[in-house]
């Protein structure tokens, strides 16, 4: 690897890798994202996929499909199923979530409304099912169905579990596979499963793309706390707004005394926020070591996703895959 290969990110690199085969995903992303009959549908979908986005699960179809060798164009329909998959959610995670701010831009439920994004959320839905029977392959079919619906299972249980302190970590890890490792490992296994090598190589993408996905979702949950609007793209705070338990408040209520749960009891449970509660929650973070610890679990199960690659053959996108679990992590160092 050459010095100009190591300062570029493994993200841009993938994408350089992968370039030929991410221009056609794109170009069958903008054919399918419209619609004859509804131009409020072009019009949302327009708006949130030219924004971009990093097209990270769209990229690991690819990658998978490539280094297990696949030679068809079927990983192409794959990979943009994946995304209309993640681009629906985003739309329905947004109104749930009533976001502003999302690939920098004012999200769609703020620039129409809730109907709007719901209703084109499962246009996006329904896109990504047909796209993915184009591929004529039922266990693909299968993945990539159980996917969707442990995402929406996912997104449920967050819901019941906000606002409860009683959350514990084990339920926090429940929701994060779900809602976001899911759609990451299926992204990965279907390159996979596509190319039709042996299962103990399915079985590692899986692992990978599953350890992936869960270090990304800690270290976007640390940078709610941590990051700022301008790097993620989206408001920080957010979670701490909507009363979500994510690891680093899990981490800081178990070390509470008795003061600081009923601080924690106030903001989270009852809803009662004022002036500076952001910042005391951060302070108790701190004092209990609640991000540390929180970033020391997003790097290590950024590890496993390394380890899982030592099943699959040598490849130079084997390598830009380990480094891209480095690097969803990374900002966090
Ligand atoms: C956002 O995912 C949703 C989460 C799982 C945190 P990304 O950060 O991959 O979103 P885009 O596609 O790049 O905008
Ligand atoms: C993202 O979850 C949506 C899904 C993974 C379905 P979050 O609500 O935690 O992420 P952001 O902060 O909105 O991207
Ligand atoms: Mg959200
Ligand atoms: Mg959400």
């Amino acid at each position: 690897m050459s010095l100009d290969d190591k300062a570029t990110k493994p993200h841009d690199r993938l994408a350089q890798a992968l370039a030929a085969d991410m221009d056609q995903v794109n170009a069958l992303i903008r054919a399918r994202m419209s619609s004859e009959h509804a131009p409020r549908i072009p019009e949302v979908t327009a708006h949130l996929i030219e924004a971009g986005g990093k097209r990270l699960r769209p990229m690991l179809t690819l990658a998978s499909a490539r280094l297990c060798g696949y030679e068809g164009p079927y990983h192409l329909h794959l990979a943009a199923t994946v995304e209309f998959i993640h681009t629906a959610t985003l739309l329905h995670d947004d109104v749930v979530d009533e976001s502003t701010q999302r690939r920098g831009r004012p999200t769609a439920n703020l620039l129409w409304d809730n109907k709007s994004s719901v209703l084109v959320g499962d246009y996006l839905f329904a896109r990504s099912f047909q796209l993915m029977t184009e591929a004529n392959n039922m266990r693909v079919l299968n993945i990539l169905a159980n996917a969707s619906a442990v995402i929406a299972e996912g997104e449920v249980l967050q819901l019941t579990a906000a606002q409860d302190l009683r959350t514990t970590e084990a339920i926090y890890l429940q929701v994060i596979r779900g809602k976001t490792a899911a759609l990451f490992s299926a992204a990965t296994e279907v390159g996979a499963v596509l190319a039709g090598v042996p299962e103990e190589q399915i079985k590692a993408l899986y692992d990978y793309g599953d350890a992936l996905g869960i270090a990304f979702q800690m270290a976007d949950d640390l940078l709610d706390y941590g990051g700022s609007t301008a790097e993620i793209g989206k408001n920080t705070g957010d979670d701490f707004r909507e009363r979500k338990l994510t690891l680093p408040v899990i981490k800081a209520v178990a070390k509470a005394d008795a003061e600081e749960r009923a601080f924690w009891t106030r903001v989270i449970e009852k809803g009662d926020q004022r002036e500076g509660d952001l910042a005391q929650a951060l302070a108790l973070m701190a004092r209990h070591g609640a991000l540390e610890a929180t970033r020391a679990e997003a790097l290590a199960w950024s590890e496993r996703a390394r380890h899982a690659l030592r099943l699959l053959p040598e490849h130079p996108l084997r390598e830009m895959l380990s480094d891209l679990a480095d690097y969803v992590v990374a900002r966090l160092r």
